[in-house]
C-alpha cells in the first residue's frame, strides 16, 4: 500500500504535541482526542496498567486499570455449534480504579473539559517513567490555583503505583476539598464513560466484548488505618480475585506566619467504592500535597483477606522507601533500560521522539509481565479482549531477546507453562503433540471464529522461532535443553500429524490452514506456514541431536520422558526436507497458497471499484476470501523470517507481486513490508511503511488507538530500524550487518545484547562502526558490510564499498 506517500511532518499537530526527544507532550488541555490520549499517556509495567485518564476521574472514553492475567470468562454461545470450537470466552477485566483524586475549590469541581486553564502541560517522560500534568486553574470565582499531578507505575515494585496531587492557592484563600478514591468501574460505579466520547456500539470485532452481567463481586473491604482502604473482588465467571488498596497522606504547607489550618477528614468504605476526603480552609499561598500509594494483587485462588494482606505489605514497604526514592529508583531502572535498548536516529528529533515512545511501549508491555503473556494492546486498553497472540513471539520477542534477554526468557516460559493445555487442545483436535491457542489469556483457545483463529496453526512455529531467536541471541543453551526442548518436541510432533506425505512420498503438504493473512483462510499449503513448519521440524531434530551429543545422560532421561523414538526424529527431518514449497514458474513468485493465484483480483486503489477500508468492517468474510487481496504481510513475512532460504530475485518478485494486493488493514503489516523494501533497496517505500508503523498510534492512523497501543507494531518499529535500515540479520545464529540507511538520514545507532555482552552499531552514510559497549568478552564473528570481524572494546569502522553492492568491497579501519 505504498502507493500513497505519507508525510511524517504533517501527521501531528506540533502546536499540541511539541517535539521533545525524551518526552511525549500535550500542551493544550484535551488537545488530543480523549480516547487516544488515554492510550498514548497510559502507564504500565507489564503487570499493572493504567490508562491516561486524568485524576479528576470524570470525562473519559474508557477508564482503564488492568492487572495482567485478571480476566473474566463467559460461555461462547455458537449459533451453530460444532465439535472442538472454543467454549469459553476470556476478557480482560477493568480492575478497581485508583486514579481518581478529585479536586473541589469552594465546592466547584475541577473538570478540564469546562475549566478555564492556562500554562497547561501533560507529559510522559521516557527517562523518568512518570506521567506529569500541570496547569493553572482559574476557578469560576476567579481564584488562581496551580494544580500539579504525577503518576507512576513502578517498574521495580510491580504491584505498586504512586500518585500525587499538589494544589497551590496562588492568590486567594479558599476552601479546598480533595477526594481520593477507589472505584469499581467494571460494574458501572461512577460516570463509567462519557457518552459523547465513548466508543460507539457499531460493529468492530477488534474490540472487547461488553460483559452485561456483574463481573466483580465484592468479597472483602477494610480500613486498616486512617487514609488506607482496601477493596477485594472475585470475578463471577473465572473465579479470579483482585485486591486493591490505597494509602493516602496529605501535607499542608502554609506561608510563613500563618497558623496551620484544620484538616477535616472523612473516610468511607463500601463494597464498590472507597474514598478518603480531605477538607481544608486554607489561606492564600498554601500548598496542599496528597500522596497516594496504590497496590494491586490478584490471584486464581486466594481470598480477599489474603489479598488485602499482600496489598498492605506492598504499601508498607513503599511508604518506608518514600515517594522520592521510589521515583529515583524508577529513573535508575530506566537508565539501565535505555542503555541497553535505545535506538538513535541522528539529528532527527521528531522521529526520535516517536521511536522512543514506541520503545517505551515495548518496555511497558513486557517489563514485569513475567510469566503472564503480553497482550496485543499491552496493559493500555481493552482491545482484542486483552488476549495474547503470536504478536508476542514474532513482533516483540526479537526486541526483548536483543535488549532485555531476561524478559524474553519470561515470555517463553509463559508459553512453556501453557504446554499442558496445548497438548490437551491438540488431542481434542485429533493431532499429536501440542497446539497452542491462537488467542488466549488462561491457556485455553478463546478464538470463536476458527477460520481466522484456530486455523492459524503457525502459532506453534512462531513460538519455536522466538525460542531459537532467544537461544541464539543469548547463548542460553540450558534454557533450550531444560525447557525449550519440550516445546520443540511437541510442536514437531504436531506438524508431523497435521501435514502428510503425498502418496509417492515426494512431498510433505499441510492443508486447511490459515496463514498470518486473515483475508485468506483455510487454504492448502500456505507458504508461510510450510516454511515455518519446516524450520520448526528441523530445529527440533537438530536440538535433539545436539542434546544426544552434548548431554548423553540427560538425553536418555529426556527420551524416556517423551517416549521419543529415533524413527520419529528421522521423520521430522524427512518432512522438513520434503516440505512442499509452492512456486509459480510463470510468475516466478511464491503463491501465498495453492488457491491464491486462481482468485479474482480486486484493484485496491481504484476509486470506482476499489474496496472500502478496512475490509473487515465492510464486507462479509466470503466476499473478501474470494479475492486476491490480503490483510497483512504473509509471504513477505516469510521472506524476512526465513530470509536465508530465498534468493534476492525471489524476494523482489514476491514483494513486487504482493505489495499492490496488501491492504495493510492490520498494523502487523507495514513494519514487515518496510524491512523487505529496505532490503531490496526500495528506499522510499521502506520509509513510507516505516512512518506508517512509527506513527500508527501517535497519529491514530488506524482510528482505533483509543482501544490500546498496537504493541506488535511498536515491536515492528524496532525491527524496521535494526533489521530494516540497520540491516541486521541473525539466521541460525549467524550475525550479519548490511545497512540500508535512508537517504536523508545522517546516521543510525542501535545496540544489541549478544551472549550477555552489548555491542553498539553506528551506521553512517559510508561506514559502519561496531564496538563492544558492555561485557567481558568480544563478540564474533559478525559479518559487517561483507567483512568478517570480531567486535571488541576498540571501535572498528568498516567502510561500505562505494559502487559495489553491500557485502563487497568493504574496507576496514581502526578508529
Ligand atoms: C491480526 C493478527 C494479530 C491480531 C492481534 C489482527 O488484526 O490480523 O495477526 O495477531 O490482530 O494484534
Amino acid at each position: 500500500m505504498h502507493h500513497h506517500g505519507i508525510d511524517a511532518e504533517s501527521l501531528l499537530d506540533r502546536a499540541t504535541m511539541p517535539v521533545d526527544e525524551w518526552r511525549l507532550i500535550e500542551s493544550r488541555p484535551e488537545g488530543i482526542p480523549l480516547g487516544v490520549s488515554e492510550t498514548l499517556f497510559a502507564l504500565s509495567n507489564g503487570y499493572l496498567g493504567m490508562r491516561g485518564n486524568p485524576p479528576e476521574g470524570r470525562d473519559s472514553a474508557e477508564h482503564g486499570t488492568f492487572v495482567n492475567g485478571l480476566h473474566e470468562t463467559w460461555p461462547i454461545r455458537h449459533a451453530e455449534d460444532a465439535y472442538g470450537l472454543a467454549r469459553e470466552g476470556q476478557t480482560i477485566v477493568n480492575a478497581p480504579d485508583a486514579k481518581p483524586m478529585r479536586l473541589y475549590v469552594d465546592d466547584e469541581p475541577l473538570r478540564l473539559a469546562s475549566a478555564e486553564v492556562v500554562d497547561y502541560e501533560r507529559c510522559l517522560d521516557f527517562r523518568e517513567g512518570v506521567l506529569r500534568r500541570r496547569f493553572i486553574w482559574r476557578t469560576p470565582g476567579g481564584k488562581r490555583i496551580r494544580v500539579t499531578s504525577d503518576r507512576m507505575v513502578s517498574l521495580q515494585e510491580k504491584h505498586l503505583a504512586v500518585l500525587s496531587l499538589e494544589v497551590e492557592l496562588l492568590d486567594s484563600p479558599a476552601a479546598v476539598t480533595i477526594s481520593s478514591q477507589l472505584l469499581n468501574r467494571q460494574d458501572g460505579e461512577d460516570e463509567y464513560c462519557d457518552p459523547a466520547t465513548a466508543q460507539g456500539k457499531e460493529l468492530d470485532p477488534r474490540r472487547a466484548e461488553t460483559l452485561e452481567e456483574r463481573v466483580l463481586l465484592p468479597i472483602f473491604q477494610t480500613e486498616s488505618e486512617p487514609g488506607r482502604a482496601t477493596l477485594a473482588f472475585r470475578c463471577a465467571g473465572s473465579g479470579m480475585t483482585v485486591g486493591c488498596a490505597m494509602a493516602n497522606e496529605l501535607t499542608v504547607t502554609v506561608p510563613e506566619g500563618e497558623p496551620a489550618p484544620h484538616v477535616g477528614t472523612e473516610q468511607l468504605t463500601e463494597e464498590d467504592t472507597a474514598s478518603m476526603v480531605y477538607q481544608v480552609n486554607a489561606p492564600a499561598g498554601t500548598v496542599l500535597r496528597l500522596e497516594k500509594l496504590v497496590a494491586y494483587h490478584s490471584s486464581r485462588h486466594v481470598g480477599g483477606e489474603e489479598l488485602a494482606f499482600r496489598c498492605s505489605r506492598t504499601l508498607n514497604r513503599a511508604r518506608r522507601v518514600g515517594l522520592r526514592a521510589l521515583q529515583d529508583n524508577q529513573r535508575e531502572w530506566l537508565e539501565r533500560f535505555w542503555e541497553r535498548s535505545d535506538v538513535v536516529i541522528h539529528d532527527q528529533p521528531e522521529l526520535q521522539q516517536a521511536v522512543r515512545w514506541n520503545i517505551f511501549q515495548l518496555l511497558q508491555a513486557s517489563a514485569r509481565a513475567e510469566v503472564q503473556g503480553i497482550p496485543a494492546k499491552g496493559m493500555t486498553g481493552t482491545g482484542y479482549g486483552g488476549h495474547y497472540f503470536w504478536d508476542t513471539e514474532i513482533y516483540v520477542l526479537p526486541f526483548l531477546a536483543y535488549t532485555s534477554p531476561a524478559f524474553a526468557r519470561s515470555a517463553l516460559r509463559f508459553r512453556r507453562n501453557m504446554l499442558e493445555a496445548a497438548r490437551a487442545r491438540a488431542d481434542e483436535l485429533a493431532h499429536d503433540g501440542a497446539l497452542f491457542p491462537w488467542r488466549t489469556i488462561n491457556g485455553q483457545e478463546s478464538s470463536a471464529y476458527y477460520a481466522a483463529g484456530t486455523a492459524q496453526y503457525h502459532i506453534d512455529a512462531d513460538i519455536v522461532y522466538a525460542l531459537m531467536k532467544y537461544v541464539h541471541a543469548s547463548g542460553d543453551v540450558d534454557f533450550l535443553l531444560d525447557e525449550g526442548l519440550d516445546l520443540l518436541i511437541d510442536t514437531a510432533r504436531f506438524w508431523l500429524s497435521l501435514g502428510f506425505f503425498t502418496r509417492d512420498r515426494s512431498g510433505f503438504q499441510i492443508h486447511s490452514v490459515t496463514g498470518p493473512d486473515e483475508y485468506n483462510t483455510v487454504v492448502n499449503n500456505n507458504l508461510y506456514t510450510n516454511v515455518m513448519a519446516q524450520f520448526n521440524l528441523r530445529a527440533a531434530a537438530d536440538v535433539v541431536e545436539q542434546m544426544r551429543a552434548e548431554r548423553p545422560q540427560e538425553f536418555e532421561a529426556m527420551v524416556r520422558r517423551h517416549a521419543l523414538e529415533e524413527e520419529e526424529v528421522r521423520e521430522w527431518r524427512e518432512a522438513a526436507d520434503r516440505m512442499y514449497i509452492p512456486f509459480d514458474e510463470n510468475l516466478g513468485i511464491h503463491p501465498q497458497d495453492d488457491q491464491f493465484l486462481l482468485r479474482k483480483r480486486w484493484k485496491l486503489d481504484d476509486p470506482e471499484t476499489g474496496p472500502k477500508r478496512p475490509l473487515l468492517l465492510h464486507y462479509h468474510p466470503l466476499t473478501i476470501y474470494r479475492h486476491q487481496i490480503i490483510k497483512q504481510a504473509d509471504v513477505v513475512l516469510a521472506l524476512f523470517l526465513q530470509g536465508h532460504r530465498f534468493t534476492e530475485e525471489q524476494k523482489r518478485a514476491d514483494y513486487d507481486y504482493y505489495d499492490p494486493l496488501t491492504t495493510g488493514d492490520s498494523t502487523l503489516s507495514a513494519v514487515v513490508q518496510s524491512i523487505i523494501a529496505a532490503e531490496l533497496g526500495y528506499g522510499r517505500q521502506a520509509m513510507d511503511f516505516f512512518i506508517r508503523g512509527l506513527y500508527v498510534d501517535l497519529a491514530d492512523l488506524h482510528g482505533n488507538t483509543a482501544d490500546g497501543v498496537h504493541v506488535a507494531s511498536a515491536g515492528g518499529v524496532w525491527q524496521s530500524l535494526v533489521y530494516g535500515f540497520g540491516g541486521f540479520r541473525d539466521h541460525g545464529g549467524r550475525f550479519t550487518i548490511d545497512p540500508r540507511l535512508p537517504e536523508d538520514w545522517s546516521g543510525l545507532t542501535y545496540r544489541l545484547t549478544i551472549h550477555g555482552c552489548r555491542i553498539r552499531v553506528t551506521v553512517r552514510r559510508r561506514t559502519v562502526e561496531v564496538a563492544l559497549e558492555e561485557g567481558d568478552h568480544a563478540i564474533g564473528p559478525v559479518t559487517v558490510a561483507g567483512r568478517e570481524v570480531v567486535v571488541d572494546r576498540e571501535p572498528l569502522t568498516i567502510v561500505i564499498g562505494a559502487d559495489s553492492g553491500p557485502g563487497e568491497g568493504a574496507d576496514m579501519a581502526n578508529t
